[in-house]
């Protein structure tokens, strides 16, 4: 077997191990949907998805966690996951993206992990990130974020063969946006507002007919800005990122991780260097997945599995004894 037969084996493999590993955290938190135990929730995710991790034959690292080391005891950044005999690895994860919506019992919280080879993906500070992104189809380069809302707006109505008014953007729905809620409205563009959850609403990009959403825009967790430009490397589609800093705590928190030029923008592909594997599974219903359902004495869960080398997406549906 030659040695790129022999990757893409391992690649392959690995690929279905993570989809455990997400499977596993959404049935842990799908215990607390309604709760309105956030922590709680995210705390079983957390477990179960570090537990499944350590079982999986990598030398693994987490560059996307859960925190620093002294503020998250599990999966903090630079913990070493995996069994530590196979590749060495990067592992970005947010065990439960859309806490509140767990919570809450609201639509599209899901278990999200990506792991790709060692320095392959942007080691983002927990700080907010300006986000645009869009699907597959397009130019690259089409819209930009130095480019206003209303003329992203313009120019992908144009390439799109429509109306401003029939391209749907999503924006999460915050204070800090008003000025962008309002400026999107002003050309006539129809918004999904969303209340979290974001690398979810950027992935509705890369399926428009399914979801209806044409266009992402604004800031929320840069974290979750890598996890979001991790999917759309598999599925196609464009993301850009900006780093934002609100004061030199921020500021800081980037020069540890290496970060020097604080404006820069980054591509998709600058956010991820190299190929990865991607699985998210629903924790409650979404558009792009559903969520985990009790069916007369078993769980059921979906997961979206996806590998940006083949470009394959891959949904499948998990159905295990409830104890
Ligand atoms: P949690 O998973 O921690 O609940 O984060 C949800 C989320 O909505 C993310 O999807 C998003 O990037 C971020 O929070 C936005 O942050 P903020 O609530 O501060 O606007």
């Amino acid at each position: 077997m030659s040695q790129s037969t022999k990757t893409e084996f391992a690649d392959r493999m690995l690929s279905l191990g993570l989809a455990r590993v997400s499977e596993a955290a959404a049935i842990a938190s799908a215990k607390l949907v309604g709760s309105g135990d956030e922590k709680a929730a995210d705390q079983a995710a957390v477990n179960a998805m570090r537990e499944q991790l350590n079982m999986l034959d990598i030398a693994g690292v987490v560059v996307i966690g859960e925190g620093e080391r002294d503020e998250a005891p599990m999966l903090f950044i630079g913990e070493e996951v995996g069994n530590g005999t196979g590749a060495g690895v990067d592992i970005a994860l947010d065990p439960l993206e859309g806490t509140t919506l767990t919570a809450k019992d609201m639509p599209n919280a899901l278990t999200v992990i990506a792991m790709g080879p060692r320095g392959s993906m942007l080691h983002a500070p927990d700080v907010y990130m300006d986000k645009l992104a869009i699907g597959p189809g397009y130019a690259p380069g089409l819209v930009d974020l130095d480019m206003s809302p209303a003329e992203r707006v313009k120019v992908f109505a144009e390439a799109k063969g429509c109306a401003p008014g029939d391209v749907k953007v999503c924006v999460l729905e915050r204070p800090r946006h008003k000025e962008l809620v309002d400026e999107l409205r002003s050309v006539g563009a129809a918004l999904r507002l969303i209340t979290d959850g974001d690398v979810a609403g950027v992935i509705h990009c890369a399926e428009p007919d399914i979801t209806g959403i044409d266009m992402y825009m604004g800031s929320g967790g840069a974290p979750e800005g890598v996890l979001a430009a991790a999917a759309l490397k598999c599925m196609g589609g464009q993301i850009q990122g900006r780093l934002m800093f609100r004061n030199d705590d921020e500021r800081g928190r980037a020069a540890k991780a290496g970060i020097t030029d604080l404006n820069r923008k980054y591509s998709r592909d600058e956010m991820v260097t190299a190929d990865v594997v991607f699985a998210a599974t629903g924790v409650t219903d979404g558009s792009i997945l559903k969520g985990v359902k009790r069916v007369g004495g078993f769980l059921e869960t979906e997961t979206i599995l996806m590998r940006s080398r083949s470009g394959s997406v891959r949904r499948m549906t998990y159905r295990t004894k409830d104890h």
